[in-house]
């Protein structure tokens, strides 16, 4: 069976440079929706080179633009969008562009976490996962064939610091853990993250499905996460526990957008947004069950990159 074309929009970024990437390593025809100013942009215009160099397709054009869009999807079977949380409401004009065309058998819009109709944080979302939950549904009142992608945390987010937040490196003398620090959250490289989205692409069981990561080696608590770290730097640590109740007060008395990081781990580790549910009997299927050829990075070996 010939590998479907894909279109990815957003390829100038962390997630979606990832995207592109992987899509050309898996041997599909790969197309980029670039705009115009990451052309002239230091960094841009050499992730653009390395996918042109590579075989990718780079078209000028911007979710602002309709005739951009059209002619992009045109050319391809797949549509995968990687633009930032804030702006997801964009790819409205995307849906339309998919519907017009007619020619699409799979999209992926822009999610990449936890999964939006499933976090329990609705007095804190501040339009983050109601504005994804609404592209969703944008999507199936279109009856557009979709995958969505529930990775959870990317491990370049909290991960870097051992979710000291605030931090940029992780704990060597004191470590401040949320909650009671039993709460398992998962943690996902990005170019894993694009590995296993681009399994799915060709895959007729995860049409019209959510993929969740959850692969083992990658599920931990926090309690977890601070022994493997301890073992690594052959060194106990000085626990210091937050409870829930100062985590909150400190999520309420810091303005917005600065207490979104407070709001995911609060989210995450926890409420369990993560994994508080079965996968399965929530009509739910999981990367690593799906694709054991995806050799991904455990948490264990990214913490090692951190010594
Ligand atoms: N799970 C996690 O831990 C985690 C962490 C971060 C992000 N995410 C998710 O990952 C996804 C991607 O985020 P990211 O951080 O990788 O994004 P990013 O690095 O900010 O990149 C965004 C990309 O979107 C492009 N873009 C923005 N507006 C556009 C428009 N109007 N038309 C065409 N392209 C446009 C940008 O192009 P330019 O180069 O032209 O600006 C850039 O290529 C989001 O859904 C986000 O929620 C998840």
């Amino acid at each position: 069976m010939a590998k479907s074309r894909i279109l990815v929009i957003g390829a100038t970024g962390n997630l979606g440079y990832h995207l592109a990437k992987a899509s050309l390593d898996y041997g599909h025809t790969t197309v980029a929706l670039v705009r115009e100013s990451a052309f002239s942009h230091p960094e841009k215009s050499l992730k653009l080179e390395t996918l042109s160099n590579a075989g990718a397709k780079l078209l000028k054009g911007s979710l602002q633009h309709l005739s951009s869009i059209i002619e992009a999807v045109e050319q391809v079977d797949v549509v995968i969008c990687a633009i930032p949380a804030k702006q997801v409401l964009d790819q409205k004009l995307l849906i339309r562009a998919i519907k017009q065309a007619g020619c699409i058998k799979r999209f992926i819009p822009s999610e990449f976490g936890v999964n939006p109709d499933k976090v329990q944080i609705s007095d804190l979302d501040y339009n983050f996962y109601s504005r994804k939950s609404e592209i969703r549904r944008a999507i199936e009142s279109e009856n557009i064939p979709y995958t969505y992608i529930a990775c959870n945390f990317f491990t370049s987010f909290l991960l870097p610091s051992l979710v000291q937040l605030g931090h940029k490196t992780p704990p060597m003398d004191r470590v401040k853990i949320y909650g009671d620090g039993n709460t398992k959250a998962v943690f996902v490289k990005e170019s894993d993250v694009a590995a296993f989205t681009i399994s799915t692409v060709d895959d007729p069981r995860t049409l019209n499905k959510v993929l969740y990561l959850r692969p083992p080696g990658n599920v931990f608590s926090m309690n977890e996460l601070v022994e493997i770290w301890e073992t690594k730097i052959m060194k106990k640590l000085e626990k210091v526990y937050i409870p829930e109740e100062q985590l909150l007060k400190d999520i309420q008395e810091t303005p917005y957008p600065n207490n979104m990081e407070m709001v995911f781990t609060y989210s995450a580790f926890i409420r369990g947004d993560h994994t508080y549910f079965d996968i399965k009997s929530s009509g739910g299927l999981e990367g690593t069950e799906l694709y054991p050829h995806v050799r991904y990075t455990t948490v264990g070996e990214y913490l090692d990159t951190r010594l």
